[in-house]
């Protein structure tokens, strides 16, 4: 519940401005309070009216207004809130935000805080993949604010790809998170595994796998949330680094393990890098060239990273987590994968071709601990790693004790 927390949304010139309206009722519904400011743009795709008649608030909108400063200077918009979440986040405002623009009500009062801030972008694929955005993207998170999203999908410009807003839905269990359990793995460190790994062939050509690393990324975010000293180990992925987690980037499987040693000693370790099982014995060193005959690889076996860690010895972690991707009878394989690498707990999921599961936005996935065995519902990868954080941190902190 969101009892007594007050909300300020700042609602941004998108067309996934809709959502919002959705997205007040669900906060009201948890008992928040909410208050709105809509650029001037927003305005063109949802009317003041239906935002404050949702809201049950006066809506924000003009800098220069001087019965809006005479009643809620931009100052107090901010002192009056618990947690600013811009939603939708435009590419231009996320660009205003992390150039420090303060040119209308909505971005003062981002320039002005200093709370908590969280954005939800949307934006079509090409925006969001343009070098200007993923750099206002790495800045804004180094600052700290939280980058909700996005989904990729079907966009409302006919499109497919990433930037599509994620669901209120989930922009509400992150605010829930932020409230509920912030704080509660305060001084635990965290390391997680996430990505695929690349094994070298020769110079040019490798070995790799279809991992995208939006699970692996969501939990190290997750736990980061929590308090935790969250450090970070993946392979290549399209993944921006998540805000307020060190990030180690390598590439093969050999580099994962070397860096998460360096990274002990942990309270946590969750593994769910997509690690590649084989290496070419002896990689090339020139690119291999058609001479007619078709090249055999030879391969060696990689070192198990999720084993090694749990290993029992003095830098184990105390509680190591892993993830078992299978196809066909998922759980049946992955209760004894569990067992053989001598982790605590498994995460199993079906990775077959027709759940979308490897580089979609959705996770079904079954918690396998030594002694049960619990299936979650199909959620997004942000409600799974939220999930799962708050499960860790129950078994560090009761949920009594973190009342
Ligand atoms: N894992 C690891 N290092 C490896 C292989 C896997 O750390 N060299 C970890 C993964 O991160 C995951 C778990 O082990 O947490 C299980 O990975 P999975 O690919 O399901 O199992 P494998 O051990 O590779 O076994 P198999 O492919 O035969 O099912």
């Amino acid at each position: 519940m969101l009892q007594h927390k007050r909300i300020l949304l700042i609602i941004s010139g998108g067309i996934a401005a809709y959502k919002c309206l959705e997205l007040i009722r669900r906060l009201r519904g948890q008992g928040a309070a909410v208050r709105c400011v809509l650029t001037k743009s927003a305005t063109e795709f949802v009317t003041p009216l239906s935002v404050a008649a949702l809201s049950g608030d006066k809506v924000y909108g003009d800098l220069f207004s001087l019965t809006d400063e005479h009643e809620m200077g931009h100052i107090q918009l901010s002192r009056d809130a618990d947690l600013l979440v811009v939603v939708p986040a435009t590419a231009n405002i996320l660009a205003r935000m992390a150039q420090g623009i303060a040119d209308d009500l909505a971005t003062t009062v981002l320039l002005a805080t200093d709370k908590k801030v969280m954005a939800a972008p949307s934006m079509n694929v090409r925006m969001w993949e343009h070098a200007a955005t993923v750099s206002n993207l790495g800045l804004l998170r180094h600052r700290g604010i939280e980058i909700l999203g996005p989904d990729s999908g079907d966009m409302a410009c006919g499109e497919f790809g990433e930037g599509r807003m994620v669901e209120p839905t989930d922009i509400l269990a992150a605010i829930q998170a932020h409230f509920t359990d912030e704080g509660r793995l305060n001084g635990l460190r965290a390391l997680i595994t996430s990505g695929p790994t690349h094994e070298p062939v020769d110079p040019v050509r490798y070995i790799a796998n279809r991992s995208s690393g939006k699970q692996g990324h969501a939990i190290a975010s997750a736990l980061a949330r929590l308090g935790a000293h969250t450090t970070l180990v993946t392979g290549p992925t399209r993944q921006n680094d998540p805000s307020g987690v060190e990030v180690v980037h390598i590439e093969t499987a050999r580099e994962m393990l070397a860096a998460c040693e360096k990274a002990l000693p942990a309270d946590i370790a969750v593994c769910a890098a997509a690690v590649s099982d084989w290496r070419v014995a002896q990689e090339a060193d020139q690119k291999i060239k058609k001479d007619g005959a078709t090249p055999s690889l030879s391969l060696t076996e990689n070192p198990d990273i999720l084993r090694t860690l749990s290993q029992p010895g003095n830098d184990r972690p105390r509680l190591v987590v892993g993830f078992a991707a299978e196809t066909g009878d998922v759980i049946e394989k992955a209760m004894p994968k569990r067992a053989n690498k001598g982790c605590d707990w498994i995460v199993a999921n079906d990775v077959s071709p027709e759940t979308g599961t490897f580089g979609g936005d959705t996770n079904q996935v079954h918690l396998i601990t030594k002694t049960e065995c619990e299936s979650w519902p199909k959620m997004s990868k942000q409600e799974v790693a939220t999930l799962l954080a708050r499960r860790i941190a129950d078994q560090f902190h009761p949920p009594a004790a973190a009342e």
